[in-house]
């Protein structure tokens, strides 16, 4: 079979289709960020945001197509045309919407901090003169930049952060609460010796949405459509259920 049999372009716009006549949207996930998207032991791209855009998907008429992408360089891709969307925890920001649209908000997290289990630390101020970790260009890192007089390191995944204040190497991780828990709460090693000691303040919540390259209406529409039937038809209160209990 020749492949323009099976995959062609919708006559008004542009976006491929499937051989069903679908719409098909590549999809980018840095899959390092447990639960919400990350590779379990049998290789899968899985979690909480890949059940969730595959839900709106089904529910939504189109298909989704999700590839690993490092988070460096994630915002890049999307904007040279490299994928469709990024779904990959993105907190949707003013900083952001200057270079991207979002959908509507899915999720809402706040900045957890991972210690020691024997830190009295309440604030990120009282890590003066620490190091402090936390993935790169995240809204955890820069809320550690923010903080006068500790001092920020930047990582390329959030697990090797934590690597490091395991092994005593830096005092805390800054990062999306639901990773906080995995990390410190689920995964059993670190369980033994890691905290969550507290989560940063912050004047304005954190909701998360799929990034789009800024006007595609296309796509960002498709979107918003598969997420609502999503919430309407019970998926997304089970997939919710499923990762994070109800
Ligand atoms: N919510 C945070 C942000 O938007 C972190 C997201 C990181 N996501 C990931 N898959 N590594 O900055």
């Amino acid at each position: 079979l020749m492949l323009t049999m099976l995959v062609g372009f919708s006559a008004e716009a542009g976006m491929q289709v499937n051989s069903d006549g679908k719409p098909v949207v590549s999809v980018a996930s840095d899959c390092t960020w447990p639960p919400m998207e990350f590779i379990n032991k049998d290789k899968q791209i899985v979690g909480f945001s890949v059940d969730l855009m595959k839900a709106a998907a089904e529910a939504g008429g189109y298909v989704v197509e999700i590839k690993n992408v490092a988070w460096d360089g994630i915002f890049a891709g999307l904007a040279s045309g490299k994928y469709d969307c990024i779904c990959s925890s993105v907190t949707i920001n003013k900083q952001r919407k200057k270079g991207m649209d979002f959908s509507d908000p899915y999720f809402e997290v706040q900045q957890s901090v991972v210690t020691n289990k024997d830190s009295n630390a309440k604030t990120l101020a009282d890590f003066k003169g620490k190091k402090l970790g936390a993935q790169i260009g995240t809204t955890g890192y820069f809320a550690v930049k923010k903080t006068d007089g500790v001092v920020a390191k930047s990582y390329d995944e959030v697990g090797l952060a934590m690597e490091d204040l395991y092994n005593g190497r830096i005092s805390a991780v800054v990062c999306d609460d639901p990773i906080a828990a995995d990390f410190a709460l689920q995964q059993e090693e670190y369980a033994k010796r890691l905290k969550i000691a507290f989560v940063v303040k912050s004047d304005t919540p954190e909701y998360l949405g799929v990034a789009v390259q800024k006007g595609n209406k296309e796509v960002v529409d498709l979107i918003n459509k598969g997420l609502a039937a999503a919430v309407k038809n019970g998926s997304y209160d089970k997939i919710k259920a499923k990762w994070f209990g109800s």
